[in-house]
């Protein structure tokens, strides 16, 4: 990913150096004579598992830590048994926050079992005070706690607990840096997400990610290009551009850049095959980028435009900044220009104040619109947010009952979208062996649709046609295609 580094060559008798990421290379090499140590001590090299939670952007973000902990000489490991073990963390919705508990304890019992084990927790959910206050009162296991803002400087705060004992906790509230050139584990050969932005400022009334990710900060786009290079002529073909809301992306560059002009550039990338991007925020969604989309022979004709509610009220309370009206004329005006595209979405089911009403108007939209996939859920009340002093929370049951309600449609409109291509022949990136049955192997087409087809190993990250054969509601049994056309 970034120019080898000769860690052996850097001499840790000098003090640290100050810039960045020069300092964190100089904790890595730090790190590494830890690693010896171990080695000499048991034998074996230390293992290490990185766990993620939530969204793409953590996982990439746990790519980074993968990347960290392999270039200190962990051997990597998905078994939570490990020697150090680190868990990326969410905390959009309460249930992740729960789940994080829930496995602290299991690690509690491999600890117990190795004493020398090490814990450490970083990711959304260690920015809340609340959180950090649990933590310390009763998960006194854990070694190390740092927050998003912070995560380039993962190897220095490993490097500073291995010289403490108890709990290290270090949590910054803001940040305005932007580390470039860490190493990076991928977790496929062939395809990668990029940052191209940090934070968000739409302060959204239900959602935490602006408080804990902080203000949006724009990548500059000769840094991101320059990655992506890298990536292609490291054997990527498919990149996923990442940032909260991608359609304000550059606005606060010095120099600003307009998302469909750096769309337009990341095309210009040859070997690059497949681009992808997420998510879109449907008020800055502009007819630029519409128009980029459609003149595009490598932007996968897939959207990801998050409604969250169809009642333009709930909308107005959830501070999205756009109506039920307009958010129908940009998908017609999608739709019209780019009739293959898929359209997903995220919808929340229960924010305060909803009445059923206001859920047929969801339910409604859903139909409108035949989303060809939707990710519904129930809302969650977050301390520090707008909407959770907010009066007339739904009750629990009223909730369920309207996420059932909107869930069936959902897979309605969805088997009724996909259906729609059977017989035909596309190109899939072939990503893994099926789980399942590894007879198959699973591919991604262009629009963001699975498929899973005979074949074996020797495909995966190769870009094939094939026939999609039979529907089964959110992906397809198929065929490679060995004749020539391609629709
Ligand atoms: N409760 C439920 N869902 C939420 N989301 C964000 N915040 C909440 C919340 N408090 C959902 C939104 C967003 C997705 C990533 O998570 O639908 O688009
Ligand atoms: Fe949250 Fe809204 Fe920002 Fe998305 S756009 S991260 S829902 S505040």
């Amino acid at each position: 990913m970034f120019d080898e580094i000769d860690f052996g060559r850097i001499d840790l008798e000098e003090a640290p150096p100050l810039e960045e990421p020069a300092r964190q290379f100089y904790f890595i090499a730090k790190c590494r004579e830890w690693v010896k140590d171990f080695e000499e001590k048991h034998g074996r090299l230390p293992k290490a598992c990185v766990t993620t939670f939530g969204c793409q952007m953590n996982a990439r973000d746990s790519e980074k830590l993968s990347g960290i902990l392999r270039d200190i000489g962990y051997e990597m490991t998905e078994d939570e048994r490990a020697d150090f073990v680190i868990f990326n963390t969410c905390t959009v919705r309460d249930n992740a926050n729960q789940r994080v508990y829930g496995r602290l304890g299991e690690l509690n019992g491999y600890k117990r079992r190795n004493p020398g084990m090490k814990i450490a927790l970083c990711g959304c959910m260690m920015q809340e005070p609340e959180v950090i206050e649990k933590l310390k009162k009763s998960y006194p296991f854990v070694d190390l706690v740092f927050g998003t803002h912070n995560i380039y400087k993962f190897a220095e705060l490993l490097c500073r607990s291995f010289e403490s004992q108890g709990m290290l906790i270090d949590i910054w509230k803001e940040t305005d840096k932007i580390v470039e050139d860490l190493p990076v584990e991928r977790k496929y050969p062939f395809k990668s997400g990029i940052n191209i932005m940090f934070g968000c400022d739409n302060f959204c009334s239900y959602c935490i990610v602006p408080y804990v990710r902080g203000r949006e900060r724009s990548r500059e786009p000769e840094d991101i290009l320059r990655e992506i290079r890298r990536l292609v002529a490291d054997g990527v073909v498919e990149v996923m551009l990442l940032g909260q809301n991608v359609n304000s992306y550059g606005k606060t560059l010095d120099k600003p850049v307009a998302f469909a002009e750096l769309l337009r550039q990341v095309e210009g990338i040859e070997g690059l095959k497949r681009i992808r991007f997420m998510t879109s925020h449907p008020k800055d969604l502009s007819p630029e980028l519409i128009q980029v989309m459609k003149e595009s022979e490598k932007i996968c004709r897939h959207l990801h435009l998050p409604l969250q509610s169809g009642s333009t009220e709930i909308l107005r309370r959830m501070n999205r900044r756009y109506t039920r009206e307009q958010y129908l004329e940009l998908v017609q005006k999608i739709r019209g220009e780019i009739p293959d595209i898929a359209i997903t979405t995220d919808i929340i089911v229960g924010f305060p104040g909803e009445t059923p009403e206001d859920l047929e108007q969801t339910i409604d939209m859903v139909r409108r619109v035949k989303y060809d996939n939707a990710f519904t859920f129930i809302y969650s009340k977050r301390t520090g947010t707008p909407a959770a002093a907010m009066e007339d929370q739904v009750p629990e049951a009223q909730m369920k009952e309207g996420f059932d309600r909107l869930l069936k449609v959902v897979q309605e409109t969805a088997r009724e979208q996909a259906a729609k291509l059977q017989g035909r022949v596309m190109e899939a990136l072939i990503e893994e062996v099926n789980e399942n049955d590894p007879s198959l192997v699973t591919g991604r087409l262009f629009d963001n649709r699975i498929v899973h087809v005979p074949g074996d190993a020797s495909l995966v990250g190769k870009l094939m046609p094939v026939s999609l054969e039979e529907c089964h509601g959110f992906y397809y049994m198929g065929r490679i295609y060995k004749g020539d056309v391609l629709c």
